[in-house]
This record gives C-alpha cells, structure tokens and sequence, in this order.
C-alpha cells in the first residue's frame, strides 16, 4: 500500500533497470517488484540471487555507454542507480541526454561523495556542524598540521577509495604513516594526491539515508552500520557488517534536531550551489559526546547532550542500511522515487512499519583483505518467519551452483515485532546458511540491546 497521495500525471513507470550487483541493489529489485503498480525489473549486472528474481544483464555498473544503450535496447521507463562510480562517471547526466528518467544525482550532486574536499568546503560554507579541517597537497604542512593537532586524528583521501580511504589515526606514527601513503606513496591513485585532516569526532554514529529531489526531501527511518570486521567493533573497517533499524539512540527529539541544524541546511547548501539533486542524500553523523572525548553515550541513548555532526555525504543508498530500510517501508518505493526524479516529491509523507529490522552480512573469510571465492553455498529449505537472505558477492558456478563471488556475500535481514527477536531469527537462518568460508560477526544490534 501506498500512503503517497496522487499528484496530477502519476503514472508510474512500467519498467525499471536496476544499476549495480550488490545486497543493496537486491533489497532495491524486491521493493520495486513488491509495488502495486507491478513493473518490469530487469538489472545490471547484478548476481546469483538477483537472477532469481528478475532478468540480469551481463553490463558492469562503470560503462556508462553499455547501461545507456541497455536502457534504449530494452525500452525501460526508469533507472535506478545503485552505487557511486557510476553516479559520479556520469551515468544520470548520459541518461536524461536521452530522455530517460533515472533517480540518482548527475555528476555534480555525486561530487559529495567522490570529493571529501568538496563536500568539506560545503559544510563549512554554509556552518553545518562537522570537525575542523585542513586540506593538503603536500607532506611537510600535512605532516606539521597532524602534530599540531595530535592523535587520535582522521586522515582521509579526496576521492573514491572503494570505502578504504579513511584512517583513523590512535598515534601520530600512524597518521603520519597515513600522510605518507597517500600524498607520497600513491596508495590509493589521483583519490589520494589530497587528503583532509579532520579531527577525530568520539559518539554513536547513525546512517540518515534521505531521498532528496531538489529543496523537497523525506527522510527514511534511521539506522546504525557496524562497520568493523570484528566482534566488539575491533579489525579493520569494512563496507558494513550489519545493521539495524530504528536507531533508538536517534530519539524523536533528536531527529528533528538533527532535520533543523544538518538535513534541511544540507539540502540547501546543496540547491544553493546549483546542484538539481535528485537521490540520495546519504548523511553519515556523529552523535558526538559534548566534552569531545570517548563517549559514554552508549549507556545515555538518546542523550539530549549529544551534538549531531556530519561525518561525510554519500550520494547513493547505503549497503547494508538498505537492507534495514526498504523492509521497513510501507510506502511504495517505486512511487518515492520516480516522484524523487521527477521533481514531484513535495507533500509526499512517509509510512514506516512498526517492527524492527536487523540485517547480518555473511562474508567470506578474510574479508576485508584477501578471501577465497567460489565456494558453495547451501542454503535452508526453510527460513525463520520475516526473513529473507539479499545476495551479494554471489555468482553460478558451472554446475549451476550459487557460489561466493566477492568478500561481502549475504546480507539476512529479518523483520520482527522487537529487536531482539528480529536479531534470533537473523541469527538463525545465517547458521542454517552451509559455506566453507562463511564468516559473520556475532554481536550486530548489540549496542542497542545492551543498552536495554
Ligand atoms: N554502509 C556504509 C556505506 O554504504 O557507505
């Protein structure tokens, strides 16, 4: 059911492509089959499990001239773009040279995540909270800039980075080490050769994915990322090991303050700079702890002292917050975002289902640094009541089999009357999953079931 009210020449498209091979773009292909307007899926290139749902198409998400020609072939009335690269390569602005509607924001918008430098210099244009910064070219003033500040310090590569470009520095020996790497090491290519210095923000982070069609937006339920492989958040970070929804560190009170001081003066900032932005505004905050150190917010949710801070823009729907999210929706995706990409979204009020979601990646061992691939997955006849297992690192083997294909593999989102019955049944279905290198961390939604 859509809660969305009608506007004048409605009519939804009948057929969507669906860019990207993610669990995100997964979640993204049910919401759309899962509308009552019943339109034509079809996704680029996407994966095993994808496959079982709708047709996929054998062109990767970065050939911008491959996706527009596959969209002409196959006469779709609607592109939704999943991930960055093809966001900031251009694809939306190839798209609409064409005539085709497409939700995701042109080059332009999709600088806020393929610039840190950028999107730094927006925040602190227009005053919206976020760290100090300087920006560097060179080591000497980078390296003289960190041992002004001290340590613990951020050190974060300008452009795409494939979700690596940031370290958090505990020491100077390892900031300094971050300098070096990225302005003299060329670590991560020209996404290096500028980096930002930030200072370290301490608190709860929270994911605000918002859908955003120019000054209109709506703001989707709040969830929380575990972004470390390990259990008790230790290990190298990663693209996301799991999720929840809602964020109850995120009070009612806290939302419309974080709306007033971050989400209306973002939306804004970014019309004001002349950017038509039609997508997702995905804003990574901080819920910092007042005294800027290691916080005790976890044991104080929803503190009303806690100071909401921008982290970083994204320009796309996070992955695994999709996974949480979209599950969460009553009203129809389809509808939220065509009317997103056809600058018709004012008025449109959002409703969210009562249960909580919780989304636990299987990975493959190794993830984030080296993994196996291909190793055969066995999946239950039977899964607990609200589950479903989104595909993401998968692929077919030659003997048909579904099998591993990348580090981040399955993301089992289950949906429940409580948290905690939502993470059981999670839990069940992932240790009813069969692969030889099946790894998952034990302790998502912990934080806020700790906090109880
Ligand atoms: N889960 C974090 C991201 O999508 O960037």
């Amino acid at each position: 059911m859509s809660i969305c009210p009608p506007v004048a020449n409605d009519r939804l498209p009948s057929s969507v492509l669906v860019v990207g091979s993610g669990g995100r773009e997964h979640a993204l292909v049910r919401s759309l089959l899962a509308s009552p307007a019943q339109p034509r899926v079809i996704c680029a290139p996407g994966n095993a499990g994808i496959a079982q749902d709708v047709t996929c198409v054998a062109v990767a998400a970065d050939n911008v001239v491959g996706l527009v020609e596959l969209a002409q072939r196959e006469r779709v009335e609607f592109v939704v773009v999943g991930p960055e690269v093809p966001l900031s390569l251009g694809l939306v602005d190839a798209l609409t040279k064409v005539g085709i509607p497409a939700y995701g924001p042109k080059a332009d918008g999709a600088r806020l995540e393929a610039s840190k430098v950028f999107t730094k210099q927006i925040l602190l244009k227009y005053k919206i909270p976020t760290a100090p910064a300087g920006i560097f070219t060179e080591v000497t003033p980078a390296l003289d800039f960190v041992r002004r500040r001290g340590a613990p310090i951020v050190i974060k590569a300008d452009g795409l980075a494939a979700g690596k470009g940031v370290v958090v520095a505990q020491t100077l020996a390892e900031a300094e080490a971050a300098v070096h790497d990225m302005l003299a090491g060329n670590k991560f290519g020209s996404a290096g050769s500028q980096i930002l210095v930030e200072d370290c923000m301490f608190g709860d982070e929270t994911s605000l994915l918002v859908v955003v069609s120019g000054r209109d937006y709506v703001i989707l339920p709040v969830s929380q990322d575990h972004k470390r492989v390990g259990d008790g958040d230790t290990g190298p970070n990663t693209g996301g090991m799991g999720t929840y929804s809602p964020a109850e560190v995120v009070t009612p009170e806290l939302l419309a303050r974080i709306d007033r001081e971050i989400v209306r003066p973002s939306v804004d900032a970014i019309a004001s700079e002349g950017i038509d932005f039609r997508g997702t505004l995905f804003i990574g905050i901080m819920l910092c702890s007042p005294d800027s150190q290691p916080s005790t917010l976890n044991s104080q949710p929803g503190t009303a002292t806690a100071v909401p801070k921008v982290l970083e823009y994204n320009t796309r729907f996070g992955d695994p917050e999709t996974q949480v999210v979209l599950p969460r929706l009553k009203t129809d995706l389809l509808t939220l975002l065509w009317r997103a990409a056809k600058g018709q979204l004012a008025g449109t009020q959002l409703e969210v289902r009562p249960e909580a979601a919780l989304c636990v990646v299987v990975a493959a061992k190794g993830y984030p640094e080296k993994f196996p691939k291909g190793d055969v997955i066995t999946f239950p006849a039977q899964l607990p009541p609200a589950t479903t297992i989104f595909h993401a690192g998968t692929a077919k083997n030659a003997a048909g089999e579904i099998v591993t294909n990348g580090g981040r593999v399955l993301g089992v989102t289950a949906l429940a009357p409580t948290l905690r019955e939502a993470a059981d049944r999670a839990y069940a279905a992932c240790d009813a999953i069969q692969c030889a290198s099946k790894y998952f961390r034990r302790d998502i939604g912990a934080r806020q079931l700790n906090r109880r």
